[in-house]
């Protein structure tokens, strides 16, 4: 639904259950990488006391690593429309997802460029939703069997360090690029909001994700053309995000 916040217009765009799932993922992440540190290497020693020893860290390591599994579950229970539409969303690249890239690339580096209109997630949080699932299944499935090796065979066993290894590697450097992307490059920051609040400015919506932006005006969710009045969303909360 649209609404007025600052005079600025803004639109609904993540439900309080995404919002919810989504920081509950980022805290679990943030903790399994915090807890794991000391044991990779001995520079990070000192946050052993932090967490109350080693064998309090390797405790709290699994009790983050149930916490990382949550959101999913909770996404499917509570709110599985927005679950299903994220999911929908990123298995779907048109001809627009793939001239993403190149602009983008421009962009990020703080030049000017034409990025082509995107949809409610652009081709690059596809990209990272992708990745970050892929990730997610490699950290939890070798964590699974590296929680009770003795319930596996020994091959699976030597796999699932590499594996988790390359998971973590792969999804904090992800996660860098995201965060920076979220708060401190100056385009794209006002998504923020988002994920915070659950709206985002029109004048956002409209710069980066023209597409689905062009959904809510067909929809008459926000007012296109002068003179148009704008309506309450049409139940089915395909653009919406909810
Ligand atoms: C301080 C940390 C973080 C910040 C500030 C942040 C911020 C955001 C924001 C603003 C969005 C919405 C983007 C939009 O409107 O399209 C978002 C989406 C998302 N976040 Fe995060 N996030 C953080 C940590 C994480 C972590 C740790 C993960 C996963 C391990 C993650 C995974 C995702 C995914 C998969 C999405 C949906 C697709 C995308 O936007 O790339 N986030 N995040």
């Amino acid at each position: 639904m649209m609404s007025k916040n600052n005079n600025q217009e803004t639109v609904r765009r993540f439900s309080k259950p995404v919002i919810v799932a989504h920081w509950l993922n980022a805290f679990a992440f943030f903790a399994l990488l915090l807890t794991a540190l000391p044991m990779y290497t001995d520079f990070f020693n000192w946050l052993y006391p932090v967490f109350g020893g080693p064998a309090n860290a390797r405790l709290l390591h699994r009790i983050f690593a149930i916490m990382f599994i949550l959101p999913t579950i909770f996404m499917i229970l509570v709110d599985p429309k927005s679950f299903f539409h994220w999911i929908k969303q990123i298995i779907s690249w048109k001809k627009h997802d793939f001239q993403f890239f190149a602009p983008f690339a421009k962009d990020f580096i703080g030049k000017h460029a034409d990025v082509p209109k995107q949809d409610f997630y652009n081709a690059g949080e596809k990209l990272n939703s992708i990745v970050q699932i892929l990730t997610t299944i490699m950290l939890i499935g070798s964590g699974i069997v590296m929680w009770g090796p003795d319930n596996f065979p020994k091959g699976l066993v030597l796999w699932a360090y590499p594996i988790h290894n390359i998971g973590v590697g792969l999804a904090a450097t992800l996660v860098v690029g995201h965060i920076y992307l979220s708060i401190g490059h100056p385009k794209s920051k006002a998504s923020l909001r988002g994920m915070i609040k659950g709206d985002v400015s029109l004048e956002y919506a409209k710069e980066h994700h023209g597409r689905w932006y062009d959904e809510l005006i067909q929809q008459e969710v926000v007012q296109g053309k002068k003179g148009k009045k704008s309506k309450a969303p049409s139940n089915s909360g395909k653009n919406l995000g909810v």
